[in-house]
């Protein structure tokens, strides 16, 4: 099973357990009344009952939200009649995306403008600058950094396949770049200088783990957003954007 892959199983029982609450009471409240069975409340009630379901049993709130809507919208969708092609479509679509967010809570957003302008900043006294940006999505940091370092080397690791792709066409005329379709945790830190990843907190303690063990006394670890939990950094680097980036600096 995926790592993570039992919190989701935990939300699709959840679920069952309010469709079959819900539908082994009306079904033969309704059929003993000689009436079908009414979709649209029955369904109404499987989401209430979920949402219940998820409150008691403390989940996050989100998930409160996801199984109040969750039948209604079904049942809502199911009446407009459409192709069921459509939905393995768009779910390949998501998967060539988000394929991170599956099995490493890791989904895609971007660095912004001011983030990679400091990163350039924050490595610009690091000569013949070798970073690696884990989880690179599509080559928005290590574009920028090998344009203004072309002494540096720059790789990026990607393992969602459009985003790959979209970074491959976009960094495939920088010689100083290599672009790999790869996973983060199978990629040797040893050869860096610095290591940025702006992933989610859900990995940081063992990204730190995988640091310690794998990259050379004195080289960094940038994590953008999400610090290491239980580790100070050396440097928190505020940004001047509109969301507050903090970039968590470690040195090893
Ligand atoms: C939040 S995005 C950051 C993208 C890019 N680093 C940036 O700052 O613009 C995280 C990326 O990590 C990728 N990712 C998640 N888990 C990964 C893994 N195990 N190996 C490689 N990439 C991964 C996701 O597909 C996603 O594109």
């Amino acid at each position: 099973m995926p790592p993570g892959a039992g919190r989701y199983l935990r939300q699709l029982a959840l679920q069952s357990a309010a469709v079959l609450a819900v539908v082994s009471l009306a079904w033969p409240y309704y059929g003993v009344r000689g009436e079908a069975l009414p979709w649209p409340p029955t369904a109404f009630a499987i989401g209430v009952v979920a949402a219940l379901l998820a409150v008691l049993s403390r989940q996050a709130w989100w998930w409160w939200l996801i199984h109040l809507v969750f039948a209604p919208l079904t049942w809502s969708v199911a009446r407009l009649a459409i192709d069921p092609g459509w939905f393995l479509l768009l779910f390949i679509a998501l998967l060539l995306v988000y394929r991170g967010a599956l099995n490493g809570q890791v989904p895609l957003y971007l660095s912004n403008t001011p983030t990679v302008r400091a990163l350039v900043e924050l490595t610009e006294d690091i000569p013949a600058l070798r970073l690696v940006d884990l989880g690179a999505g599509v080559g928005t940091v290590v574009r920028v950094l090998a344009r203004a370092r072309p002494d540096g080397r720059l790789t990026g690791v990607e393992n969602a396949p459009a985003s790959w792709l979209i970074g491959r066409l976009r960094t495939a005329r920088l010689t100083n770049c290599r672009w790999i379709w790869g996973n983060l945790w199978q990629t040797n830190l040893a050869a860096f200088d610095v290591a940025y990843a702006f992933l989610s907190p859900a990995p940081m303690a063992a990204l730190w783990e995988k640091a310690k063990r794998e990259m050379q006394p004195g080289s960094l670890l940038i994590s953008n957003s999400f610090p290491i939990p239980g580790v100070e950094a050396t440097r928190v680097f505020a940004v001047a954007d509109g969301r507050q980036t903090q970039l968590y600096c470690y040195r090893l």
